[in-house]
């Protein structure tokens, strides 16, 4: 990185100290205030604790169903994934650059852009949402602490900057209108509830804001256990209304891509 890009970090974290309204409860939408150990909403009084800098707005224990069961793998995997996601690439997707390279492409990406990724996992992608250099402020949110964990020590490695939470993708902690590109790639097939998560998606988005949403097709799944889950692009769930719908297959056809515009 050059000392320009470190600039750039720093500002940016100065910038996300001032940002802390952007959360709002995920249980009923109330402000937050903070308390001594983390946040409080002021409407329904629930707690959410601040662990390793990131707001816990979901535990493990509170989820049910296939996020329950994905988020107990992911709680494990968390520490090895980056290396076994670049071997998994490089046998079907031509390699890790080209595999998040081609998702990417959808992005609408412009400088001083607030970005948000929904299941961030380990931040895989962030490298590829703008240059490091461009300057963002990423919001960064998954359901596993594990990943979160690994995620958090990959960026500051890196030395990019990114405000993390620990929350469920169908229910955002965050205001409505907030973003100015919303991104998912790799876990919505296995989401208990992919509708209510594109709706939140659009929801977070600022009017007129592009949304990305990637995962595998069925071209990808061979196992028995993953052809139990909804492979096909959720198209039928994009909210209507939607403008500039559209729909592609990347990476060689291994990767569903829609993408569309929230009406300005
Ligand atoms: C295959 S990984 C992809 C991670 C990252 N997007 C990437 O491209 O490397 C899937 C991620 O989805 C997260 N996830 C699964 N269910 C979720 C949910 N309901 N809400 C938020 N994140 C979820 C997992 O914890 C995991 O980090
Ligand atoms: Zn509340």
């Amino acid at each position: 990185m050059t000392s320009e890009d470190l600039k750039n970090a720093a500002e940016v974290e100065d910038r996300r100290e001032e940002s802390d309204g952007a959360f709002r409860c995920p249980d009923c939408g109330g402000a937050l205030v903070e308390g001594t150990r983390g946040l409080n909403c002021a409407s329904c009084t629930k707690a959410y604790p601040i662990r390793d800098g990131i707001v816990r707005f979901v535990t493990a224990t509170d989820l049910a169903g296939r996020d329950a069961s994905f988020t107990k793998v992911y709680d494990l995997w968390g520490r090895f994934y980056d290396v076994s996601a670049k071997v998994w690439a490089g046998l079907f997707h031509g390699g890790d650059t080209r595999f998040r390279g081609d998702v990417a492409s959808s992005l609408e990406i412009s400088r001083g852009y607030r970005v948000l990724e929904t299941s961030i996992g380990t931040g895989g992608n962030i490298p590829y949402i703008g240059s490091f250099s461009c300057d963002l402020d990423i919001y960064g949110l998954d359901i596993s602490a594990g990943m979160l964990d690994k995620c958090r020590k990959n960026l500051k490695k890196w030395g990019i900057a990114a405000r993390l939470c620990q929350a469920n993708a169908a229910a955002l902690p965050f205001e409505d209108d907030y973003f100015d590109c919303v991104y998912h790639l790799g876990g919505i097939n296995g989401f208990s509830d992919r509708e209510r998560a594109i709706s939140e998606m659009v929801r977070v988005a600022k009017p007129g804001t592009v949304v990305v949403i990637s995962d595998e097709t069925p071209k990808m799944c061979y196992s028995v256990a993953l052809r139990s889950i909804d492979l096909d692009p959720p198209v039928d769930m994009i909210p209507e209304g939607v403008e500039e719908l559209d729909q592609r297959e990347a990476v060689d056809g291994t990767m569903w891509v829609i993408k569309f515009r929230k009406p300005a």
